[in-house]
Formats: structure tokens, sequence, C-alpha cells
């Protein structure tokens, strides 16, 4: 799997924006650009704490600062990159075959995710080295 962290882009989303505060609406091949089959989300992340440390094999997924902010670590086996998250109408887009990490997270924080595929754990990668010698291999 050929991807690498520069597939990996940050997605403005819409605002409609009245005086009762802001709304955005995220839809399946319209602004996303997969079908989304599951939504998950963390919150209550205590401080210091890193969450992820996985790559995936099929899933795509989209991931929102739904409140806070937070720092994604995108890896490719090759380069490294590293995305600030703090607003909600900006997702970032998260290719297969990307090891990610979630740290830093401000408190109160909500990582919202929206994912192209069910929960299956068979989709993971969770072991660094492992990652590396599959990336190295395709
Ligand atoms: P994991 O994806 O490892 O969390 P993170 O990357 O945020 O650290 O998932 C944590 C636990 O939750 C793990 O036991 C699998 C389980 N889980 C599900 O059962 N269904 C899901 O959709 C997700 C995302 C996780």
């Amino acid at each position: 799997m050929k991807t690498s962290v520069y597939d990996c882009v940050i997605l403005p989303l819409n605002k409609i924006h009245n005086r009762a505060g802001n709304i955005t609406i995220v839809e399946g091949r319209e602004n996303v650009p997969f079908d989304v089959k599951r939504i998950y989300y963390l919150y209550d992340i205590p401080g210091g704490e890193d969450r992820g440390g996985h790559a995936h094999k099929e899933l795509r997924q989209l991931i929102v600062a739904a409140s806070g902010s937070f720092n994604v670590l995108l890896d490719d086996g090759q380069n490294k990159k590293i995305v600030t998250l703090n607003r909600p109408d900006y997702g970032l887009m998260v290719v297969p075959g990307i090891w990610r990490e979630l740290m830093e997270f401000s408190s109160g924080a909500i990582c919202l995710v929206l994912a192209s595929e069910g929960y299956d754990e068979n989709d993971y990668e969770r072991k660094y080295d492992e990652f590396v010698k599959f990336k190295t291999l395709v």
C-alpha cells in the first residue's frame, strides 16, 4: 500500500452560522470522499494520555476536533507529519496504511471520527515494526 502522509489532507467542512451558533454537516461522498459506515468519538481523555498507535489496512477516516484540540502524528514508514486539529469545521482525512498517534489532547477535547468501514480488529496493525516491514514490502 503505497500511501504516504501527504495523501492525508485537511478537508474544510461547511459551517452554517447564525446568532444561535454553528452547524457543520458531513455527508458521505458529498464533502468526505467515502461512504460513512461508522462514527465514534473519544472524550474524557485524561491529561497526558495518547491514543491511536496503530495503522489500518483498508479503513479511511475523517478525524475532527469536535471540541478542544489535539495533535495527530502521521507516519508512513518514511515520512512523519504532525497535524494540529482545533476547529470543528475542518477534518483530517487519514488514508489506509498510515500509522497514527493522537496526543496532546486539551482538557475536554472531543475527537470525532467518521469511518468508511465497520469495526474489524483484523483491519488494524498495532505493531509498529510490523507496520514498517509491511510498508517497505509494498
Ligand atoms: P482503538 O481503536 O484501539 O482506540 P484508539 O486508537 O483511540 O486508542 O479502540 C479501543 C478499544 O475500543 C479496543 O478495545 C477496540 C474497541 N473498539 C470497538 O469495539 N469498536 C470500535 O468501533 C472502535 C473504534 C474501538
